[in-house]
């Protein structure tokens, strides 16, 4: 038997299954029903070899966390002795401080769970902010932060030569100079203030974006408005084209379609989230990562 096993879920299946084939192990499935009530039964494989990873990206969390916390104690029962989690989009990430008294710090009390379950988390472009490092995050585990901006820059550059960059807000800043970087491409980023969940007020950076291709790119986009705000204002800058490159690609509801109705015309996204706008695979890059945890690169 393998020392080591992918477990994943079936609506995860291509990221799985190209995971495994790029670490060539084995991929056993965790199978999932939910009562008329709404509770879950999770069946994992019935041995497990002592190393695994287990991936659960936390796009709509609120069930994914539970599954979470029935899987990694049934997992050790079951055999692991190492258990890392392989989340590469990791939710609750944005609230990292209390903005009103008595606010929840989500960040922070998702992140003790996740490290009291796991030995190792590892994700991209986590939503880092005031809490800036992975080892701050989880103090006491092993935390890997990769990036997709690099993936995403050379992708941009391969579709439209030297489009202009920009980050909608100040937070985009490390994605959008990370991404620009790989053919030196011009960016900025915008700033902006969020007034409620559908409305944020935003003014882009003073580049010249009159007759130029201008892509958006952000780490996440979920109900669109941050870049529905900028795609409007880059336009009536006379951009020639703006489209929208992101790592995850939550979009609730009809977020989508009106990003298209506002006038973008390619989105672009990464793997991270399954998505019909998926075009940049993140497998190698967390391939590679999980090798060097595992110590076998
Ligand atoms: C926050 O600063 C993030 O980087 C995104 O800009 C934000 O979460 C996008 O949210 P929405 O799509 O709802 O505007």
């Amino acid at each position: 038997m393998s020392e080591h096993m992918l477990l994943a879920f079936d609506d995860e299946a291509p990221l799985a299954q190209a995971l495994a084939y790029a670490l060539d192990v084995p991929l056993g499935w965790v199978r999932c029903h939910r009562f008329p009530d709404g509770e879950l039964r999770l069946r994992l494989p019935d041995n497990l070899p002592p190393r695994v990873l287990l991936l659960r990206g936390l796009q709509q969390p609120n069930e994914k966390l539970v599954e979470l916390l029935l899987c990694a104690p049934a997992a050790r029962e079951l055999g692991a002795n190492e258990i890392v989690l392989l989340s590469p989009y990791l939710a609750y990430m944005r609230q990292d401080m209390a903005f009103t008294p008595g606010e929840v710090v989500s960040q922070r009390h998702v992140a003790a769970l996740l490290g009291g379950l796991f030995d190792a988390v590892l994700t991209v472009d986590p939503h880092l902010h005031r809490v800036r490092s992975m080892e701050e995050l989880f103090p006491g585990r092993r935390g890997v932060a990769l990036s997709a901006a690099p993936l995403l820059g050379q992708w941009v550059a391969q579709q439209l030569g030297e489009p202009v960059l920009i980050g909608p807000d100040e937070e985009a800043a490390q994605w959008v100079s990370v991404a620009a970087q790989e053919r030196g491409l011009t960016h900025g980023v915008g700033h902006k203030r969020r007034l409620g969940d559908h409305e944020v007020v935003l003014e882009l950076p003073p580049l010249a974006l009159q007759g130029r291709a201008v892509v958006l790119l952000d780490d996440v986009a979920s109900t669109g408005q941050t870049l529905i705000a900028a795609a409007q204002q880059a336009l009536a800058r006379g951009a020639a084209s703006v489209d929208v490159a992101v790592t995850h690609a939550l979009f609730v509801g009809d977020a989508l379609q009106r990003l298209h109705e506002a006038g973008v015309r390619h989105v672009w996204s990464t793997d991270a989230v399954p998505h019909a706008s998926n075009a940049v695979s993140v497998a190698p890059l967390l391939a590679q990562a999980v090798r060097e945890l595992w110590g076998c690169e």
